[in-house]
């Protein structure tokens, strides 16, 4: 690492990271970005089916969404800048700065604007149901040519460094050594937690990195125990693949194994019903029954989703038949406490994107605004962060990382880890099933410690993120003894949000 300087520090490269990467630049700060990624497919963003939700000039109507799909959880502040700011950003970069090609209703016409599940309108631009990768392909492309920002992949953040209150940059790691890289000011955007638990929609180095340093250095994290389940996720062969809820959008049904329709039972807007429900009734269909399936013959599956048709035959899935589904850990509603600007209770540190709580989705998140959370906070956080100044030195001592826990040692732990989070920490929980958990990934995390060496190597570091953010995870779903939202205890009855007032 030659230059160990910056005005402003990224850590990660998902939209969010990327935004806010944008956002600084544009105010005339130099910024790098240093992600641990070494292809787009590394950030949860490439990952995005569904697509970003705006408000078509309605914006009332989608802050009832947000807060009803929430169960009335949000922060009403926070949604409010959300929707507010969410078509202009979305026009700003996204159309006039990258020109990405939503798909048009045909021959010139309008957005063909989707409709996913809590949604009272159709307000969600997509690019069939593989929005992320178009959008996260252009981003990185536009950013790597900008003559104010830096790019550095296979680049992990260690630690935040700390003067003080202040937050003065980051230990990064490339290539087995370490060194401190110093910034005005430092913008965590590490994405989510997906690789905490056996099977997720994130890519499997989403071990929760950033919310654990912040954790390390101090800063304040809310509402851990909302970990949003996707409820069709299809795991039938090679990796997990989710199916976009935007499927059910255009008409498809779950099926349970005897081939009844059961989500009217339980909620009543059925198959769009908040995720949190969804993912409930199915996980317990599939209990009872032996098997959930989305069955997309109401649609033309083929012609309308082509992208998800190509997943299926790559998968070995004939959607003719049903596509099997469960659900699967997708997304962390909570995160690093952050205020409208993306700042989080330490000075000269930020956070947005999946890792930051911003407060919009309180105990569940609404379908596809995470990518508009991640541009919206993102550009925010970015201006606010370019009005930073270094007042450290450039001080480029790099260190071996060290040895640390052999790999058995560390697959050992990851596996405790995950047995522990979807046994006891997943979408169904129990005071005593939470009070074992806390206690096992205390075990892990103190044989972890004891096996480490600083500065500690990449995968030793991932592992005692994860562990860390498992245990806060678990504690606070100790903490919280109402059911609501994704925090489902079944020691105590659930409270459900309300049918949506559909226009359309
Ligand atoms: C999906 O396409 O179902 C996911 C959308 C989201 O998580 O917002």
């Amino acid at each position: 690492m030659s230059r160990s300087i910056t005005d402003v520090l990224v850590l990660g490269s998902g939209i969010a990271g990327l935004s806010a990467a944008l956002g600084a630049a544009r105010k005339g700060a130099s910024v790098t970005i240093a992600t641990k990624a070494t292809r787009p497919e590394g950030a949860s963003t490439w990952w995005a089916q569904g697509g970003i939700a705006v408000s078509r000039k309605e914006p009332e109507q989608f802050q009832r969404d947000i807060i009803a799909a929430s169960s009335e959880t949000s922060d009403p502040d926070a949604v409010e800048v959300l929707v507010q700011h969410a078509d202009a950003a979305v026009r700003d970069v996204l159309i006039d700065t990258l020109d990405i090609g939503f798909d048009t209703g045909g021959n010139g016409a309008a957005f063909d604007y989707g409709r996913e599940a809590a949604h009272s309108a159709d307000r969600i631009l997509h690019v069939d149901a593989s929005t992320g990768k178009h959008i996260h392909i252009p981003f990185l492309n536009y950013l790597a040519d900008h003559e104010r920002v830096e790019i550095r992949d296979d680049t992990a953040a260690l630690e935040l460094l700390r003067e003080g209150e202040s937050v003065t940059g980051a230990l990064l790691e490339s290539d087995g050594t370490a060194g401190p890289w110093t910034a005005g000011t430092t913008i965590v955007a590490t994405g989510g937690i997906g690789a905490l638990y056996g099977q997720s929609t994130n890519p499997r180095g989403a071990t929760g990195d950033g919310v654990a340093m912040a954790i390390r250095a101090g800063a304040a994290v809310d509402d851990l125990e909302y970990v949003q389940f996707h409820p069709t996720v299809c795991v039938e062969s090679g990796d997990p693949f989710l199916v976009s809820e935007a499927v059910r959008g255009e008409g498809a049904l779950l099926r349970n194994a005897n081939g009844e329709r059961f989500m009217p039972a339980y909620h009543e807007d059925a198959e769009l019903a908040p995720r949190d429900v969804v993912a409930r009734a199915v996980e317990q269909e599939h209990e009872e029954t032996g098997q959930v399936v989305l069955d997309v013959s109401p649609l033309d599956f083929a012609s309308t989703f082509p992208d998800l048709m190509s997943l299926c035959e790559d998968n070995g899935v004939d959607p003719s038949t049903g596509i099997p589904v469960v659900p699967a850990e997708h997304f962390l509603c909570g995160g690093i406490d952050v205020d409208t600007w993306g700042r989080t209770t330490l000075d000269r540190l930020f956070a947005v994107g999946e890792c930051a709580r911003t407060g919009v989705h309180g105990a569940n998140r609404l379908a596809s605004t995470s990518l508009l959370e991640g541009l919206v906070w993102g550009l925010r956080a970015g201006e606010a962060a370019a009005n930073g100044s270094v007042s450290s030195p450039d001080s480029s001592t790099m260190v071996e990382t060290g040895p640390g826990p052999s790999p058995e040692v560390l697959q050992s732990a990851v596996r405790r880890i995950r047995d522990v989070m979807d046994t006891h920490v997943s979408l169904r929980r129990t005071a005593g099933g939470l009070e074992t958990a806390a206690a096992t990934l205390q075990e892990v995390a103190a044989d972890l410690d004891a096996a480490v060496t600083p500065p500690v190597s990449r995968a030793a570091s991932e592992v005692r993120s994860a562990c860390t953010v498992g245990l806060r995870i678990a504690e606070a779903a100790r903490a919280n003894d109402r059911s609501i939202g994704c925090h489902y205890r079944s020691d105590v009855p659930a409270e459900v949000p309300a049918a949506t007032d559909a226009d359309a």
